[in-house]
């Protein structure tokens, strides 16, 4: 019986400010949980958070985008906002863009990463969250552990791996996707890629299986709502071993403190700090962005774990960079390439004071 990893999450309301989640929202979620399971809607369900997102991971055996599911995530989001209202947390219900549930989560505002699986005799799965960034901030790490030998030493000497990975890309603007083989089309693949705000990465599957080894949700919240509503903060799910990156391969890939968009308002560039779920609350300029991995294995659906692999001291120099980062990039202020591009700002007063301004200019001589 194939069964479906679901990971849809949602920010409902900060503690403090955008900084953090609280217990009680998080209870709210894990009550919702344990009566889908009771039910017999899910087989398992763990709820867990980055920052002031809230992560539902679900298993069960009803596909990708099963309206149900859909509509339980949908409903918790609702009941968390309703205690985060309570607390008078911050921004409550900010992800839910839309009044009601119309049949799938997406395009309502929550992100979601969702694969289907045939369950193999042992299935670690790592599920990443993130927050203070957006859809694209997982390009370059699933890039470095798919398809860069120097990350991922099974591309090289492990005969499952061997033929490479099929990477599918989504074009965040104009709604379409296509599919790239590597490692032989890998100078196309990087094109696209290399502009994460706009070409997100959301599947990669083997090419000697065709089995699903990694998605991340890819949903804009700019871009549904039409104006700045806070960042995605992805997830993403990857399976690991046999076919598959090793753990330590997929962690790898995150010993470098990348540089995304996101931090401060969603409009600047900053680092991507693997940390332990303990210190996944973005507090310095609202980041920098952070990233938790957990790590599960998959027993007759059952979500076993989980463990919380940057729990590590071998990424204690990742998050240094990412503070040596942070302190460089914070001295530039409000200028590139901290802030981002114009046209990539979340948030901007420029046309406010391009207006105000324009009976000021003057032509050059
Ligand atoms: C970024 C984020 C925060 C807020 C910032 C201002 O994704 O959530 O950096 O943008 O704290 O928040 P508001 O506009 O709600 O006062
Ligand atoms: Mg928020
Ligand atoms: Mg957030």
């Amino acid at each position: 019986m194939p069964q479906t990893l679901s990971v849809i999450k949602a920010d409902v309301g900060g503690f403090v400010g955008h900084s953090a989640s609280h217990e009680e929202v998080l209870d709210a979620g894990r009550e919702a949980m344990a009566q889908a399971i009771q039910s017999g809607l899910l087989i398992d369900a763990h709820v867990s958070h980055c920052g002031d997102d809230m992560f539902l991971i679900m298993s069960h055996e009803h596909g990708e985008n099963h309206e149900q599911v859909h509509k339980l995530a949908w409903d918790t989001f609702i009941a968390g906002t309703e205690v985060a209202k309570k607390l008078h947390l911050y921004g409550a219900g900010q992800d839910l863009l839309v009044d009601a549930f119309s049949g799938n989560i997406r395009g309502a505002g929550p992100g979601s990463a969702e694969m289907e699986i045939e369950e193999r005799p042992s299935e670690p799965v790592i599920v990443l969250m993130a927050d203070k960034t957006s859809a694209g901030a997982f390009n370059l790490p699933f890039y470095k552990m798919f398809a860069d030998p120097f990350n991922t030493a099974g591309l090289v000497i492990a005969e499952p791996m061997h033929d490479g990975f099929a990477f599918e890309v989504h074009d965040v603007k104009e709604h379409r996707k296509i599919v790239f083989n590597t490692p032989e089309e890998i100078y196309d693949l990087l094109v696209f890629i290399g502009s994460p705000a706009r070409y997100a990465l959301k599947r990669v599957a083997s090419r000697q299986t065709g089995e699903i080894g990694a998605v991340s949700s890819t949903d804009k919240l700019s871009l549904i709502a039409g104006r700045y509503v806070g960042k995605d903060d992805p997830a993403a799910i990857v399976r690991c071993q046999g076919h598959f990156p090793a753990v330590g391969e997929v962690l790898e890939a995150f010993t470098t403190a990348y540089i995304v968009e996101g931090f401060m308002r969603g409009s600047h560039y900053g680092p991507l700090m693997p940390v332990a779920l303990r210190d996944a609350h973005p507090a310095r300029f609202d980041g920098p962005p952070r990233l938790v991995a957990l790590g599960f294995q998959i027993a007759d659906g059952k979500l076993v774990g989980p463990r919380d692999m940057f729990d590590d001291p071998s990424f204690d120099n990742v998050r240094q960079e990412a503070n040596n980062i942070s302190d460089i990039l914070r001295k530039h202020g409000p200028f590139e390439p901290h802030r981002l591009p114009l046209d990539e700002m979340e948030y901007t007063t420029m046309p406010a004071v391009a207006a105000k301004m324009e009976s000021r200019w003057s032509p050059t001589e």
